[in-house]
Parts: C-alpha cells; sequence; structure tokens
C-alpha cells in the first residue's frame, strides 16, 4: 500500500505541537504493517537543511506566486517529498508566524500550494511512485479535495485527519482566485463556510474518509460545544468520520533508555530523577505530589485553571514545574507565581528539559477544555507521572480514573475530572494528594500507568485497514 502523507509540520525537523509528532511517527509505525508512506513537506529552511539525497523530480513554473521544485530525498529517517519554494517557504522560524508573532498574511497561499503540490503527486506520481492514498493532516492540507479531481487522480482515494477542528483555515472569498479555487464550488456543499472559504471545511466535504485522533473527540465534534461551527458538517459526515488514537513514540519516551534523565524502569526508580529535577529548580523537599506541566499556553489547555487552584495545591503541601510559552498574559501569569518557592516556571521551548520534567513530576496536570488526543499525558503514564486531566477528548480515552471502581479493580492510572472548571480541578487535587500519601496505592497506580500501552501498535493496524477498505471496497 502506497500512501501520500501531506502535512505542515513533521518531528523532528519542523514542530509547533503533537501533529508534527504524529506525521514524524506514522511512517515508521505504518511501515510495519506493509505500509509505504511518504511525506510531502514545505522546504522551510530547517527542512532544506535536513534534507539528504536531494533530487528533482518535478518542476512547477508557477507554484502560487513564483517558481518551485519537487525534491525527493531523505531526512532524520523520513521518506520526504520537499517543496523548494523559496517565496512560500523561504522563512526562518515557526512555520506560521512572522517575527511579529502574527500569521503571515499569504498562509492560506502558502498552504493551498502544499495541498496542490500533494494533488498533483497523487494524480501524476513523483520519480516514478504514485500513491493510491492521499492522506492530509488539518486545515493545511483541505484544499487536496478540490484540486485532486481537476488534475485527473479520480483512482486515488483520500483521507483528511482532524488533529484540531479550532483551526478552520479561513479565509475572506476575495481570495477565490488567488488560492486557484473553482468559484462554482463556493457553495455549502464545497468550501463555503458563514460566507467565507475555509479550506477545512473543503477536505471535510470532500474527502472519502475522515479520521479524527480519539474516539472520544470524534464523538465531541458531532456537537456545537466542540464542533467550532463546523458540528453540523460533522455530523453530516459522520459515517465517513473514525477516531483513531495517537500513539507515542516510545523509543524517544522511554524511561529506561531516555537519555536527557536518571534512566529508571520502575516507580522506585522514580525517586532519583524527581531529587534531580528538584536541585535543578531550587524546589525544596515536599509533603505534597509534584506536579508538572509541559504545555502550549493557550485557552485550550486550561492553564488559568491552574493558576487559580494553585493556592490549594500548595496548602495540600503540593509543588509546580512549568514549562510553556504562548499567551504573553498566561506567560506573565505563570511567572509572577513563580515567586512561591513551590512554584517553578520557565517560559520556552526545551524538548530535553521537557524529558526531564515529564521523569521527575510525580503528576502531570492536563487540565484542557478540548483535546483532540493529547500526548503528554501519554508521556505521563510511560513514566509513571500520573496524569490528572480533564474528561475530554484523548483525554477520557488514555487514562483510567481512579474512581472507587477503579480502585477496587486495582486499574487505576490517573484522575479525571468534570466539568472543566476551577472547582472541579481543586476537587482533583486534593483526590491527587489524598491518593499520593496513600504510599499502597499510589504504587500500584505508578506500576499500572507505567503497563498501560501507549505506542501505536493497534492504531497503526487501524490505519492500515482504512487504506485497505478505500482501495478495495468489499
Ligand atoms: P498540542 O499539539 O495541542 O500542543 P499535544 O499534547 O498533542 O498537544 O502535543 C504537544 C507536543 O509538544 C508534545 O510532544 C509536548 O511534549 C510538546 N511540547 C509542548 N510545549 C513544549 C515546550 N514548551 N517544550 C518542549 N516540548 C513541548
Ligand atoms: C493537536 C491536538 C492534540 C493532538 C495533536 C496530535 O495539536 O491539539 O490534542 O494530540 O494534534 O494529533
Amino acid at each position: 500500500m502506497r500512501v501520500l502523507s501531506v502535512a505542515s509540520e513533521i518531528a523532528p525537523l519542523v514542530k509547533t505541537g503533537g501533529l508534527a509528532d504524529v506525521t514524524g511517527a506514522l511512517p515508521a509505525a505504518l511501515a510495519g504493517v506493509g505500509v509505504h508512506m511518504r511525506s510531502l513537506v514545505p522546504g522551510y529552511p530547517a527542512v532544506m537543511a535536513a534534507l539528504q539525497e536531494a533530487e528533482a523530480v518535478h518542476a512547477f513554473d508557477d507554484l502560487f506566486g513564483g517558481p518551485a521544485v519537487l525534491l525527493q530525498g531523505r531526512g532524520a529517517g523520513l521518506d520526504l517529498l520537499v517543496i523548494d519554494a523559496p517565496h512560500l517557504y523561504g522563512r526562518p522560524g515557526n512555520p506560521y508566524l512572522g517575527p511579529d508573532g502574527r500569521d503571515w498574511p499569504d498562509n492560506p497561499e502558502r498552504f493551498a500550494a502544499l495541498s496542490w503540490v500533494g494533488a498533483h503527486v497523487a494524480a501524476h506520481g513523483a520519480g516514478g511512485w504514485r500513491p493510491q492514498v492521499l492522506h492530509g493532516h488539518d486545515w493545511q492540507a483541505g484544499f487536496m479535495t478540490e484540486y485532486l479531481p481537476r488534475m485527473g487522480g479520480a483512482d486515488v482515494r483520500t483521507v483528511l485527519t482532524i488533529h484540531n477542528i479550532a483551526f478552520t483555515g479561513s479565509t475572506d472569498p476575495g481570495r477565490l482566485h488567488s488560492l486557484r479555487l473553482d468559484p462554482a464550488r463556493f457553495y455549502s456543499e464545497g468550501y463555503e463556510f458563514w460566507g467565507g472559504i475555509s479550506a477545512l471545511k473543503a477536505g471535510l466535504m470532500g474527502a472519502d474518509a475522515l479520521t479524527t485522533v480519539s474516539p472520544s473527540y470524534a464523538d465531541e465534534l458531532m456537537t456545537p460545544e466542540f464542533g467550532m461551527g463546523l458540528d453540523g458538517v460533522m455530523r453530516h459526515r459522520q459515517a465517513a468520520l473514525t477516531g483513531i488514537l495517537n500513539g507515542i513514540d516510545e523509543q524517544a519516551w522511554d524511561p529506561a533508555t531516555d537519555p536527557a534523565i536518571l534512566s529508571f524502569t520502575d516507580p522506585a526508580g522514580k525517586a532519583a530523577a524527581k531529587a534531580a529535577l528538584q536541585a535543578e529548580l531550587g524546589l525544596p523537599q515536599a509533603e505534597g505530589p509534584l506536579c508538572v506541566i509541559v504545555s502550549r499556553m493557550t485557552h485550550q489547555k486550561g492553564l488559568d485553571l491552574v493558576l487559580e487552584t494553585l493556592p490549594a495545591l500548595m496548602a495540600a503541601g503540593g509543588q509546580l514545574a512549568v514549562l510553556g510559552s504562548g499567551d504573553p498574559g498566561l506567560e506573565q501569569a505563570f511567572r509572577q507565581a513563580a515567586a512561591d518557592p513551590h512554584v517553578a516556571v520557565r517560559i520556552g521551548y526545551d524538548e530535553a528539559f521537557s524529558h526531564r520534567l515529564i521523569a521527575g513530576g510525580d503528576a502531570i496536570l492536563v487540565p484542557s477544555r478540548f483535546e483532540p488526543c493529547g500526548l503528554t499525558q501519554m508521556y505521563g503514564l510511560r513514566y509513571g507521572t500520573i496524569p490528572v486531566v480533564a474528561l475530554t477528548g484523548g483525554l477520557a480515552d488514555t487514562v483510567i480514573n481512579a474512581s472507587p471502581a477503579g480502585l477496587a479493580r486495582g486499574v487505576a492510572t490517573g484522575i479525571q475530572f468534570a466539568p472543566v472548571t476551577a472547582v472541579a480541578l481543586r476537587g482533583a487535587l486534593m483526590r491527587l494528594a489524598t491518593l499520593y500519601a496513600d504510599r499502597d496505592t499510589w504504587s500500584q497506580m505508578q506500576a499500572n500507568a507505567m503497563a498501560h500501552p501507549v505506542g501505536w501498535g493497534q492504531s497503526a493496524r487501524a490505519y492500515a485497514d482504512l487504506y485497505a477498505r478505500l482501495t478495495h471496497p468489499s
């Protein structure tokens, strides 16, 4: 089975969040189940620098405002197709934002070009290779289903994965021509969205199959609360949608071999990692649990609720260590919270430090208002760092709550709370402190967490089955 993945980020080459982790991990996971996946990515400077054995396989005279060359090659162990188009991607730093922290004004065209090239490869092939399935991710790949039929390629099936429906890739209808869209499809069955143009809507309407990154989020997407105005579209396409849970990279996140930490193989071994983290951060010893957070700082992640409940956590003898960046107001509020000697905050992005935090913490807090899947709670599980999570999306699907039933059966791996309010989070933190003080129950939960499967095995098979169903309908 040959599949072309189309995405705006791919780890370890370019990453702003979990999307990159997933697109970076899927090719290797799928290779194990007979799928050859190649990944089409924009030629950002970091991608161009990592590209090896590059070979030109096609030239575009005018790719949305300038010439471009499609290169095939390898980078970081990935089989890549890279769009070398300096007028679109020759900009260092964050793939979406300019130096002023705002979206590049031509983002609609930059990612329309990605979708265009994806459709081109699906229709005509690249270097003698043509996919049977075109698998796009998020709004940046949304227009592929608009372009593909115009280029041929009727035999290629399309899949769009929703990592976050909050990003709709919307723009004003005046861009219709610069986006090379067919004006006849500016209607509700096409890419029209509340009077504007939405790349995500185009893909949601046009793809043969839709997936999202957890079964619970698949259900939530049908509701006005989570559908972000696209819930009607999702209900319309319900039969085409499946939730396939993300996995994590079990090699990069293995407490036994992780080069960034003092390694350990069982819960007892975590003590040294915790002591090292406290020493690094200047945190004193404490009675209660050391809670950690590794997160983008946005409204989605509910971190404002952590600030509100901080006094209760401190009163319970707990500690907090945070790594993140994003919303300036949240960054500032966390900096101020660090005045407490039991709170440590680092604003920024730091891969190695994220490993030390997750290894050294007793618990990891993920109080998201919505969370399509979430990866850090799974890192927490693997490292015996108990997740305290909102009961939503992938957080609901990956954590077994320490409810009376879960505890009675000895299967709990974490703590879930609902609704996503400061009151409910405070309650969860109180439960955390109580469980932490009960050493037997706590060790059992840590062992359960570390034994919980968080790899790609089952989900890789689910994607392979989906591709097979699409290309060989029964
Ligand atoms: P999202 O994609 O919504 O941000 P996920 O939990 O799916 O949420 O993925 C976030 C990814 O980004 C994880 O791999 C996490 O470790 C990483 N990450 C987030 N913030 C930071 C940071 N400040 N430093 C290092 N890694 C981070
Ligand atoms: C998005 C979601 C996150 C998910 C990630 C990878 O960034 O916010 O929940 O884990 O995509 O699918």
